[in-house]
């Protein structure tokens, strides 16, 4: 197979390196194409475009396969440690006992917000969006750790991921306490990462959370599936806000923004949302898809489709099993279950899905386990935000240790030419 890629323009031929990664995807270098050849490439939206080369996840569209440090996101389901994956997705290997320990005890000490951000949770509305607080605060928090704002060795990024990932925790709980005018419930030392996300959130004073273990396991994995993801797009704004060199907690707090977007991580609460319409009687399964085939209605199978793959989504599967396994371990019948069975069926034997290789995603069942965990719909995309935080963390540094250029992409411009400025009164 070449190793080189040839570009005739008019008279002018060239060549170009082939780069070939790890799993074997192939890649035009065109990195200095515009220098070379006066022209720079044109693809909305990055489809075609690889942005860096990153070692922390792998995925094949084609297949259905996710790897973390290559390993296969099925391997994880077993025993579920969204902290062990954490490291291994920041780190680079699984962690050893010594490493873990000293890891966990890090989340533990470092759970608590400074007392001085209480305040700033008071001051946002009861009804202001999760997500909105969420972002603040992750910023807000460089405030209280001017320390960790930079980051000038490995042992300092440690600390400061370490804060960030258990801190968010904290700030999730208290924005839903916050939105429910409860009282905010300190972490507990004596639990371990996600128990006491869970006793945050839902404990009341002197009244413990009877912490069930098949939602801590529940929990675990979804945190775990959502951990990373090559470059989507909440990952890729924080690797393009990191580039400018802003520090760690402005570029996750952008990737939270970027997050929020109905078609990425808010899809979550939008599949809800259509589950309930069909459920309600709004709208028929039928009617739904029917309306999800039409451009003009502009409404989509919300948890369908991906950019990648082009397949099923291995986490869509997984997290199917959990819905089923959870409910059944809580003795819970839940009816939007039963109706996103049914619209996945109907749709994979649709010719319109089928064609367009569209298949449930990461977001289709993750909303009826965390309903079923009893956490409200407008958390759900805080939830994807605590599970791929390590993802985020982990791309920033890897960008950071390899002392990027800055990120800052080209355009054709097709816009006015040769327009001089008109006083006001010439203007019409
Ligand atoms: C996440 O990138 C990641 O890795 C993201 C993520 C992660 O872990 O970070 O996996 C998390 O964001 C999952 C996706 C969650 N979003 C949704 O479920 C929203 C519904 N899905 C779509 O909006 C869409 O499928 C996207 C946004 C996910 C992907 O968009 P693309 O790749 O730009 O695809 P497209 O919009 O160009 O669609 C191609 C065709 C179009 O039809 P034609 O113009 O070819 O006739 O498929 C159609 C689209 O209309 N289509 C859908 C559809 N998704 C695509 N039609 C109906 N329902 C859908 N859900």
């Amino acid at each position: 197979m070449t190793d080189r890629a040839h570009l005739s323009l008019g008279d002018a031929q060239y060549e170009f390196p082939v780069v070939e990664g790890s799993e074997g995807e192939r890649a035009i270098d065109i990195r200095d194409l515009r220098q070379r050849t006066g022209h720079i490439t044109l693809d909305p939206g990055y489809a075609n475009t690889g942005s860096c080369e990153s070692a922390i996840t792998f995925i094949d569209g084609e297949r259905g396969v996710l790897h973390y440090r290559g390993i296969p996101i099925e391997q994880f389901a077993a025993e579920p440690n969204f902290v062990e994956v954490a490291w291994l997705l920041i780190f680079g290997a699984l962690p050893t006992a010594e490493e873990y320990a000293a890891f966990a005890a890090d989340l533990t000490r470092h759970a608590n917000l400074d007392e001085g951000m209480k305040h700033h949770f008071e001051g946002f509305p009861r009804a202001a969006p999760p997500m909105a607080i969420l972002s603040a605060m992750i910023n807000a928090l460089s405030c209280f750790h001017p320390e960790l704002i930079e980051l000038e060795d490995a042992e300092r990024f440690r600390m400061a991921a370490a804060r960030l990932i258990s801190k968010i925790r904290t700030i999730a709980a208290y924005a839903y306490r916050h939105s429910r005018g409860q009282p905010y419930i300190y972490p507990d030392p004596r639990l371990r990462y996600v128990p006491n996300f869970l006793h945050m959130m839902f404990a009341q004073p002197y009244v413990e959370y009877d912490c069930d273990e098949s939602i801590v396991r529940a929990l675990n994995l979804v945190l775990i599936l959502h951990a990373d993801h090559e470059q989507n797009c909440s990952t890729s704004t924080v690797r393009m806000v990191g580039s400018s060199g802003a520090n760690l907690f402005a570029s996750c707090a952008a990737g939270v923004c970027a997050l929020w977007g109905p078609l990425h991580g808010g899809a979550n609460v939008e599949v809800l949302d259509m589950l309930e319409r069909i459920h309600g009687g709004q709208l028929t399964v039928e009617e739904y898809v029917r309306l999800a085939k039409d451009k003009d209605s502009k409404v989509r199978l919300m948890g369908f489709g991906h950019r990648v793959y082009k397949n099923f989504d291995p986490r869509a599967k997984l997290l199917g099993e959990v819905a089923e396994e959870l409910l059944a371990k809580l003795g819970v019948k839940d009816p939007l279950l039963d109706v996103a069975r049914r619209l996945e069926e109907i749709a994979l034997s649709d010719p319109y899905f089928v064609e367009r290789k569209l298949y449930p995603n990461v977001d289709f069942y993750s909303g009826v386990i965390l309903r079923a965990i009893g956490i409200p719909t407008n958390m759900f995309t805080v939830i994807f935000a605590i599970g791929r935080l390590p993802g985020w963390i982990a791309h920033w540094w890897e960008q950071r240790s390899e002392g990027s250029r800055i990120a800052r992409p080209r355009q054709v411009y097709v816009g006015n030419t040769g327009t001089d400025y008109l006083p006001m009164e010439r203007r019409s």
